[in-house]
């Protein structure tokens, strides 16, 4: 006898791909089962299927949920985050909307700012806020997140921000990451090495608590010849890499990414076609970040003294059809973090992906399972809804995959299962 069986799935939406991950003409190919069921024991999937055929073998499991008229899918995963800091940017926020500041800095100034509010949090505060953000991101369907330090940038309060991301007790699973070089702490301003230097001599200690280290790769952070010295010194610790590069400037982040052969690369706005080139071939994956251009409102125009200045980055729709054609494999994330998305849900990630970078939905829900999922080396064990991987799912309140991406703003999620438990069990069925 089985513990779980979800029967009559309006839609059972596996993201199974040939090879733990979907790229070019693949991105496409969504496998789609109607009328369909899983069947769990513990924490597993032992099969997936039609209805009719399911329960002939599993109709006495313990218990069955019947998700007539409803969607399943894979827990979503959100492959990059800043989860741990403390403080709101709203004030910052508010003067950038309205152009009412000309003091309104550099993206850096900004996370100088989380810093020094995070510096000053208590482990506990910051904890709390933690599990309270994944309540959030767990209730809109994530059930696995990268979390990234950097808002510490000072040798305790970076190694603080691993431990509390590290030992965080919650469904959601959270992978750490190290981000020592984010930006130059402001203590350091004409000692660029000496910080270099410092986030060297941290990764040792920071390697407990972390499986990738990150460095930020583009003109707000570091250039390459900086970040290879971490990435040298990081992967003869064991660490994996991943960037954030060509964010707010072309600065070769890409082809450096590619040539550690680094695990992803995010952001990559300005990427080059050398970029796309060499991550394609060396199998870096581009995340995306689609509520970051939303929310710093990089495809609208501005108003500066009186007239409309074209938005900056109005051509990412453009950059991301050559990244597919170039046959990159790309993820989307939320990025949640104070500064550019304020933001815990991957729903409205994929919905401004579809919106903003003209992406249809097979191509979205891929980036946001089974690539996401390998954007954290985890895809063959989460990530799609396959014999033997975890038990991940969530049944959502319509019917068809494509309505998640159509309508936006509100919660379509209805059950969160995690580990074949239901952990987020509510809300009532749309009729269509
Ligand atoms: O968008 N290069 C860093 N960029 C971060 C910004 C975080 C913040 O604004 O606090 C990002 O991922
Ligand atoms: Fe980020």
């Amino acid at each position: 006898m089985i513990d779980l069986l979800i029967i009559h799935a309006g839609e059972l939406l596996t993201c199974r791909t040939d090879s733990n991950g979907a790229a070019g003409a693949e991105l496409q190919q969504l496998e789609i089962i109607l009328d369909g069921a899983v069947a769990i024991e513990g924490n597993r999937i032992i099969e997936a299927g039609a209805t009719s055929a399911l329960q002939q073998y599993f109709g006495d499991a313990r218990k069955i949920l019947d998700a007539h008229g409803r969607l399943v899918s894979p827990g979503l995963v959100d492959c990059h985050s800043h989860l741990v800091h403390a403080g709101s940017r709203h004030e910052e926020y508010e003067r950038l909307i309205t152009g009412r500041s000309n003091s309104v800095g550099r993206l850096d100034s900004g996370i100088r700012y989380t810093v020094n509010k995070t510096r000053e949090a208590g482990d506990a505060f910051l904890r709390d806020q933690a599990l309270a953000d994944l309540d959030v991101m767990l209730a809109h369907g994530t059930t696995t997140l990268e979390a990234k330090s950097g808002y510490g940038l000072d040798y305790d309060t970076e190694l603080r921000l691993l431990q509390i991301q590290h030992s965080l007790q919650h469904e959601i699973d959270v992978v750490s990451t190290y981000l020592g070089a984010h930006v130059l702490p402001d203590e350091y301003r004409d000692r660029r090495n000496d910080y270099i230097d410092l986030v060297i001599h941290t990764l040792p200690e920071a390697k407990p608590y972390a499986e990738y280290c990150d460095v930020c790769c583009d003109p707000i952070g570091f250039t390459p010849d900086e970040c290879a010295r971490i990435c040298d010194a990081a992967k003869a610790l064991g660490f994996r890499l991943k960037f954030h590069a060509d964010q707010t400037g072309y600065s070769g982040g890409s082809e450096l990414a590619a040539k550690y052969q680094a695990k992803s690369a995010d952001h990559l706005d300005y990427i080059s076609a050398e970029g796309i080139r060499s991550m394609a071939l060396s199998g870096t994956i581009g995340v995306l970040l689609p509520s970051v251009t939303f929310h710093m409102m990089e495809m609208v125009p501005k108003i500066e003294k009186g007239r409309l200045v074209p938005a900056p980055k109005a051509f990412l729709p453009l950059a991301v059809q050559r990244m597919i054609e170039g046959g990159m494999w790309l993820a989307i994330s939320a990025d949640y973090n104070p500064g550019t998305s304020p933001s815990q849900s991957m729903q409205m990630a994929m919905q401004t992906a579809a919106r903003l970078y003209r992406l249809g939905s097979p191509e979205i829900w891929h980036m946001s399972t089974i690539n996401a999922a390998w954007a954290l080396d985890r895809a063959s064990d989460r990530g799609s809804i396959e014999v033997g991987k975890r038990a991940d799912l969530v049944i959502w309140k319509v019917n068809h995959h494509g309505m998640v991406i159509n309508r936006f703003g509100v919660n379509l999620v209805d059950t969160v299962i995690k580990n074949g438990k239901a952990v987020i069990e509510n809300q009532k069925v749309i009729q269509v």
